[in-house]
């Protein structure tokens, strides 16, 4: 769908309810994703292996969820920054969406390689109701150990990306009276993408 292009006092428009469900929907995934991995990081046994089971499956979740999110988002621009953003700001907040995106996607496709290259594989399915395929690696110690560096760097690089994103839009919105995060909020009526 072609998206319309930026109308007069567009600067206080907001996304649109698609965009805003996506943001949030996916938001609080990989928020609850994290702090599964991180809080049950020294658990063993069945205990951590069911929490690894949940965050397996809301993952891949994310995955799909981000593909549509950006075929998506490539249909449809989002609404032009208020004028009281610098451009600076405008080119970092972009870049940062950017990463987010890239993310969004590399960060659970290396999960999946790790489990996948795995001599033994663990069960891997939908919250215990249909099982999940695995990616044909399996007993690749090469592939099976960058997966897993790449997931725990790009893991912590996720983290600190959320507090900057957070930090600046909680900035904007409270310090700078731009009323940014009503743009991102639900609820509200949103003329752009
Ligand atoms: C895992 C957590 C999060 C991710 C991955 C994420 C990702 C994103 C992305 C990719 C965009 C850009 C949308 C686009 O134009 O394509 C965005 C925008 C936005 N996000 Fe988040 N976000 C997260 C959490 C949050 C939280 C917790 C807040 C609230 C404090 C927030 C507030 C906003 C706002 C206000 C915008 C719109 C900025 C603007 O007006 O241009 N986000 N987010
Ligand atoms: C956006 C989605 C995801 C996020 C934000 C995420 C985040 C994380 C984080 C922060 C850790 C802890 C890193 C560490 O301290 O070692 C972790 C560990 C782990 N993740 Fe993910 N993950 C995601 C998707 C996936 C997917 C799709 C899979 C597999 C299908 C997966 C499998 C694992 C496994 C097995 C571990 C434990 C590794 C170990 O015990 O060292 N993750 N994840």
């Amino acid at each position: 769908m072609k998206s319309r292009p930026s109308e007069p006092g567009a600067a206080r428009s907001g996304y649109s309810a698609g965009a805003i469900a996506f943001h949030w929907v996916i938001a609080l995934l990989i928020i609850a994703n994290i702090v599964i991995a991180l809080a049950t990081d020294d658990w063993h046994g069945p205990a951590r292996s069911a929490a690894m089971q949940i965050h397996k499956a809301t993952g891949l979740t994310i995955l799909v969820l981000s593909i549509a999110r950006i075929a998506w988002r490539l249909a449809h621009r989002p609404p032009p920054f208020p004028a009281v953003i610098r451009r600076w700001e405008a080119v970092v907040a972009r870049t940062v969406h950017w990463l987010f995106y890239v993310l969004m996607i590399v960060l659970p496709l290396s999960g999946w390689l790790m489990i996948s290259a795995a001599g033994q594989r663990k069960p891997f399915s939908w919250y215990g109701l249909f099982g999940l395929p695995y990616l044909p690696v399996q007993g690749d110690k090469a592939v099976g150990g960058f997966a897993h560096e790449t997931h725990e760097v790009l893991g912590y690089a996720m983290i600190a990306l959320i507090a900057l994103h957070v930090a600046a839009a909680l900035k904007h919105h409270y310090f700078d009276q731009t009323r940014l995060l009503a743009r991102m909020w639900p609820g509200r009526s949103a003329t752009s993408g």
